[in-house]
């Protein structure tokens, strides 16, 4: 369906993902020319709108935002011809009867079927709205070239998350439905498939007798900023970790699959987070660990306590920061832990996968052996290192841990696309492979409702404060003993 001419709907035009993902990823795909050739983009919100004005600040987006800097004057003013904006309530069936004369008239006028992406960039509040409305005026019926893209969060717990599904999947066929998680897109996230299973030698070693433990660390400078209305309802738990942490636990555990096509990868992500351990309440507050910011410095900037943000509410027991150790109790993993931290207003921005190796057998040297480690870096650097011992030149065998390095900059030329281009493109060729299915979504609310439930019960036990500007609690710490001092330096 690529060359097909193709009629993309974002609802929510006003929104920040509009302005600060979708669009410049479209303009990236435009100017590298990755877009087919006819397409039309509209752009639908609540408010009345000067189209010239959106396009602007559309614009602006991109101008602010987009990897490649400032957009050029040709290249946008070609790619704005293709933008409208539709105004409309979302409850209203005006709306998606004027989109749907819209997109019959793209029709016509191509002569040609068009592919259909409806793209819900709302609050999720709106998602079975704008979903039945579509299903109702007949909008997205086709299996083969109509599809809904879907933001999270996609529900607040299993129970909403499966009526959520149920919902959707009642009108729409599961191929046609893309949930996003946007970490799936990101390039050096992407090559860990590409490690793994084209190379033979780390998928050896890749279990239970040569790893030691894994860590997956997802820092964020950034506090809660303006969207506290959003977060202090749903926690670093439900923002981070149910959706992108445990994405990238699935990609470093799952087992290959039998061939590189959608379904195959997805049953199996799905497999690893169906066979994490699943912990008691009292298991709960022994194997992870809450933080709350509190006033600090981030790289000398003043940052206020979470509690005294705006929107959130003063007495808060929102957690911004996560650490916990999974265990997946398969053949491959058992007995390895796997331990998973994130929060925000942490000192660096930087999100690295660590594996480490067992300690060596053999005791032959008089030096402390520093175990091999591999150190996947997904962001901002892109960068894979083997850690290992080495003998310092010099009269004797003395030994001390050195690095063997890849870098995208070092080793490729070719640009690094942002994840919502790939994510974007893949809908437009119908590949849901970076993609959410149904029961992955689920599994992985299964994983983190034991943990939603305790916490809800004890809303305040054991909520560790760290200061705005510091690596989190001390007790994220503890949970890696005996297993490591310390989390891996994020730097
Ligand atoms: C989003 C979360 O899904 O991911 C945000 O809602 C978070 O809270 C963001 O800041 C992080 O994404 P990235 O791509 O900047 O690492």
């Amino acid at each position: 369906g690529k060359t097909l001419p193709t009629a993309i709907t974002i609802f929510g035009a006003k929104g920040d993902l509009t302005k600060r993902k979708l669009i410049p990823a479209l303009y990236n795909l435009y100017t590298d020319k990755h877009l087919p050739p006819v397409f039309t983009i509209t752009c639908v919100d609540f408010l009345p709108e000067d189209e010239a004005a959106f396009k602007l600040d559309l614009l602006d987006g991109i101008n602010t935002f987009s990897r490649n800097g400032k957009a050029d004057e040709k290249e946008w003013e070609g790619f704005a011809k293709h933008i409208s904006y539709l105004q409309g309530d979302f409850l209203k069936a005006d709306t998606y009867n004027a989109l749907k004369a819209k997109l019959d008239g793209f029709e016509k006028i191509n002569k040609k079927n068009a592919t259909h992406i409806f793209y819900f960039a709302v609050a999720p509040r709106f998602i079975e709205i704008i979903a039945d409305a579509l299903y109702k005026h007949k909008l997205c019926l086709r299996e083969e070239l109509d599809r809904i893209v879907v933001e999270k969060p996609f529900g607040t717990d299993l129970d909403t998350a499966k009526k959520l599904n149920r919902f959707l999947t009642k009108r729409f066929a599961e191929q046609q439905i893309y949930r996003i998680d946007h970490y799936l897109g990101k390039e050096a996230v992407q090559n860990i498939m590409a490690f793994r299973f084209a190379n033979y030698v780390f998928e050896p070693l890749w279990n239970k007798d040569f790893v030691d433990h894994v860590q997956i660390s997802v820092a964020e400078e950034v506090g809660v900023g303006k969207r506290g209305g959003y977060y202090d309802g749903a926690g670093a738990l439900r923002d981070m970790v149910q959706n992108h942490l445990l994405q990238l636990l699935c990609i470093v555990a799952m087992d290959c699959p039998k061939f590189y096509k959608s379904e195959l990868i997805r049953d199996s992500k799905t497999k690893v987070l169906k066979d994490i351990r699943p912990y008691t309440p009292a298991q709960v507050f022994k194997n992870v660990i809450r933080g709350q910011y509190t006033a600090g410095n981030v790289h000398g900037t003043p940052r206020l306590s979470y509690r005294k943000e705006e929107h959130v509410q003063p007495a808060s027991n929102t957690e911004t920061f996560v650490a916990a150790r999974l265990f997946i109790d398969n053949d491959r993993w058992k007995g390895v832990p796997f331990f998973l931290r994130t929060g925000k207003s942490m000192p660096v921005q930087s999100s690295v996968i660590v594996v480490q190796f067992k300690d060596a057998p053999n005791k032959i040297f008089k030096d402390d052996i520093t175990p091999n480690r591999l150190i996947i870096s997904i962001q901002p650097e892109l960068e894979i290192s083997l850690l290992f011992e080495s003998k310092v030149p010099g009269l004797k065998m003395k030994l001390k841990p050195v690095e063997m390095d890849f870098t995208y900059q070092e080793s490729y030329t070719e640009t690094i696309p942002e994840a919502y281009e790939a994510l974007l493109l893949d809908v437009l060729d119908g590949n849901t492979t970076l993609f959410m299915r149904a029961d992955q979504v689920e599994a992985a609310w299964k994983v983190v409702m034991p943990i939603v439930d305790a916490w809800k019960k004890y809303p305040a036990k054991q909520l560790h404060l760290y200061k705005a500007g510091t690596w989190g609690p001390s007790a994220a710490t503890d949970i890696l003993k005996p297993y490591a001092k310390d989390w891996f330096r994020l730097s």
